[in-house]
């Protein structure tokens, strides 16, 4: 298969290419490079894989990296939550109106399917727990709002042009991927406690959150742009459901098995915008796309913290 990746460059995008690699498909790749890095991918195979340096709100470099694919995996966006609240207009710009852009080139290259890369934010408060994907989202943050609009106007192509798409709400994402991502709270975790910090909590660290692991989200990707038969669906995609104070102490208890020192965890005020209580159903997307993740937590926060070890000591 040939597959297009918006965001290549990022997080979840250069995982996710590396392993398409691997399972033979050819990729051809855009990203602007606004926060991910190319330099991870420069060794791969490159007959089969194409690296675009551009903007999706660029038609020429759209059409550049769309021609001749047969699934296009929209993930380029201002992800950062805080980016998005900085940046209000970039973040429509990006999100929303770079997600039209991509459904434009789509529509004019031909290409079967488009997997868009969601997120729990649309749900914001959800109106029960755990969450299943047809409860009505109420986002609580501009990020969460892009991300919802893009959902629609995927929808809106899909009902008027009929462009097949699978719609993916990823949870938390965390884990080592070909370029790692020290933004979300658990490798923040590890970070702070491996340079002898404290963890610090917002609030009373009783919000709970979905976590998924990077390489489970890549296989849910992969199994989402061959799986027959689901056009038009919407899966929820997690893996486990935790308190941010069990995170932090997980990671202060891991950290305390390889230096013998336990980091504090010390509390600060709430931060608006984040969503209290949260949990995934993920049964749908169990029974469609026989998807369920391989990643344990305890696994998952020992993998990054000998990461960073072996990398700190390079
Ligand atoms: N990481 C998570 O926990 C998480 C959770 C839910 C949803 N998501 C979604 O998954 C997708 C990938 O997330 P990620 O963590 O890999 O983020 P990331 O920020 O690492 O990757 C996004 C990539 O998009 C690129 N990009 C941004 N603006 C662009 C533009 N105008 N043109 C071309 N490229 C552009 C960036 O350079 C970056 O490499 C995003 O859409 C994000 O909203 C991520």
């Amino acid at each position: 298969m040939r597959v297009a990746v918006t965001g290549g460059a990022g997080y979840i995008g250069s995982t996710l290419i590396r392993n398409l690699l691997a399972e033979g498909h050819s990729v051809a790749s855009l990203d602007n490079q606004v926060k991910g890095d190319y330099s991870y991918l420069r060794n791969r195979d490159a007959k089969s894989l194409m690296l675009i340096e551009g903007d999706i709100r660029n038609a020429d470099d759209l059409d550049s990296t769309l021609k001749g694919t047969d699934a296009v995996v929209h993930m380029a966006a201002l992800s950062d939550l805080d980016v998005c609240n900085d940046d209000p207009e970039e973040a429509v710009s990006v999100n929303v109106y770079g997600t039209y852009k991509v459904l434009e080139a789509a529509e004019r290259n031909g290409v079967q399917r488009v997997i868009f890369c969601s997120s729990a934010a649309i749900y914001g408060v959800p109106s029960k727990l755990p969450v299943r994907e047809r409860y009505a989202p109420h986002p609580l943050n501009l990020y969460g709002v892009t991300k919802l609009a893009g959902e629609k106007l995927i929808d809106a192509y899909h009902m008027n042009c009929g462009l097949e798409f699978v719609n993916l709400r990823f949870g938390n994402v965390y884990g080592v991927g070909l370029y790692t991502s020290w933004g979300g709270v658990i490798p923040k975790f590890v970070a702070l406690g491996l340079d002898g910090k404290s963890l610090t909590v917002y609030g009373d660290g009783e919000a709970t959150r979905d976590f998924v692991h990077v390489e489970d989200i890549s296989r849910a990707i992969t199994l989402g742009l061959t799986k027959v038969g689901i056009r038009g669906e919407t899966f929820n995609i997690g893996s486990e459901t935790t308190t941010v104070n069990k995170i932090a102490n997980l990671v202060s208890s891991e950290i305390e098995k390889v230096t013998g020192r336990r980091p504090e965890i010390t509390h600060l005020p709430p931060r608006s915008g984040e969503t209290k209580e949260f949990s995934y159903d993920t049964s749908k997307i169990e029974k469609t796309l026989g998807f369920k993740p391989k990643w344990r937590l305890r696994d998952g926060v020992r993998q990054i913290i000998e990461f960073r070890l072996k990398n700190q000591k390079r």
